[in-house]
């Protein structure tokens, strides 16, 4: 970080007094640059709020917050393990501050902090991911990403013998439980989920809507949509495929024209749903995928392992040794051994791609972050 004639304070926790400011600089660059109101504060009230703010963590110069990037904590499953997860989000510089070194300087302290926290993960999702890669990130896991538009949501099994219902309220427990048996997400507690859930309509997250499938006050599934996209969704596979088919129908915008067009050319009508489900989890993926529905492949997101003896203890892959290198790691497994980047420790461990053949039997592990979470 070059020096300069002011002060650098930083980078540390965001104090109680530095909350409000430190939000006005997310909004002033996530919000109101861009001609959006500054709704920061509620698109994520469980990572800007003082419950946090020891993970906000911030740089101040002049004694004016010009710097900030936040973690927020959660335990995720992946099969029948759990890792710790630090997400990052809101990395912002004032706009006067940038190119010194700043921004880079947040997301070192980001990662001393996970390691502090015990992470074994740190998890963002970004439009500039080769700022990251020259700080060890790197693109990884898998999601699938099913269309749905009138001419094949219809294929989808019916959702016979259940009712269809939004009031969420009252089956808040037994979304959860649902949410919890699912093979991948995080542990929320109920009112984290609520929050979440509760969420005003935004621009981040336009009229966010829950759909359930009941009978006889119980739960069969549960679908979170947001604006034209379904952002989670658990229950039995065949229940939750007849809920998404319900939830086509009910918010296709049946009286837009089909033929009209907006001031810049786009068709005003959108009838399509976009479904996204962990790619190693055949549940609501292997039905579409059954019927045939076109789906695209993406990555979870951009990711750092802050320590990979540690992360592979979790997951139960000791039989790997790892010792330090100038380069990053030597890890040897019986007679087999390679050196890897931080950013290749990545691809090694949650691919898709592979970067070595090492241990090509034990990865990649699924990694999966739902939507309604991100940061
Ligand atoms: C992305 C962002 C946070 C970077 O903040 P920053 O404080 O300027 O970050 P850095 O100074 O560490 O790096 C920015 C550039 O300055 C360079 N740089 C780093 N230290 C430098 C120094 N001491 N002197 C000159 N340049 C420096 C970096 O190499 C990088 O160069 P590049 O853009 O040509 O690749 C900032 O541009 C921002 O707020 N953008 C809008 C919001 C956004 O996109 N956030 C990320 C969303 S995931």
């Amino acid at each position: 970080m070059s020096s300069t004639n002011q002060q650098i304070d930083g980078p540390r926790g965001c104090q109680e007094h530095e909350l409000a400011p430190t939000v006005d600089l997310l909004n002033l660059v996530m919000r109101r640059a861009v001609g959006l109101p500054p709704t920061i504060g509620s698109d994520y009230p469980h990572v800007y709020c003082a419950g946090n703010r020891e993970n906000m963590r911030i740089i101040k110069m002049g004694g004016r917050v010009v710097s900030h990037a936040a973690l927020f904590l959660t335990e995720n499953k992946v099969g029948s393990r759990s890792l710790r997860v630090a997400g990052l989000g809101c990395m912002v510089t004032h706009p006067d501050y940038r190119h010194r070194g700043l921004g880079s300087a947040v997301v070192e302290d980001f990662v001393r902090r996970m390691t502090e926290l015990e992470a074994d993960v740190g998890w963002l999702g970004t439009d500039i991911p080769d700022w990251y890669r020259r700080l060890g990130w790197e693109k990884a896991g898998r999601e699938h990403i099913y269309k749905l538009d009138r001419g094949n949501a219809d294929l989808l099994p019916t959702v016979e013998g259940y009712e269809v219902r939004q009031d969420y309220q009252s089956y808040l427990e037994q979304m959860l439980t649902l949410h919890q048996e699912h093979p991948f997400g995080t542990n929320r507690s109920l009112g984290l989920f609520k929050l979440l859930l509760d969420r005003p309509d935004t621009d981040r997250w336009p009229q966010l809507k829950t759909y359930l499938a009941t009978r006889q006050e119980q739960l069969g599934a549960y679908v979170v949509v947001s604006g034209k996209e379904v952002v989670e969704h658990a229950g039995r596979p065949e229940v939750v495929a007849g809920l998404v088919r319900e939830v086509f129908r009910r918010e296709d915008e049946t009286v837009v024209s089909t033929s009209e067009r907006d001031d810049t050319g786009a068709p005003v009508l959108d009838a399509s749903l976009l479904v996204h489900t962990p790619a190693a989890d055949d549940g609501l993926s292997g039905v579409l995928a059954g019927i045939g529905i076109p789906r695209s492949e993406s990555y979870v997101g951009l990711l750092r392992i802050p320590d990979l003896a540690r992360l592979l203890n979790k997951l139960g892959l000791d039989e790997i040794e790892v010792r330090r290198h100038e380069d990053g790691v030597v890890l040897t497994r019986g007679g087999e051994s390679c050196t890897l980047s931080p950013r290749q420790q990545v691809k090694l461990v949650f691919g898709p791609e592979r970067v070595t053949d090492f241990a090509a039997d034990l990865f990649p592990v699924p990694f999966y972050h739902w939507p309604l979470d991100y940061i």
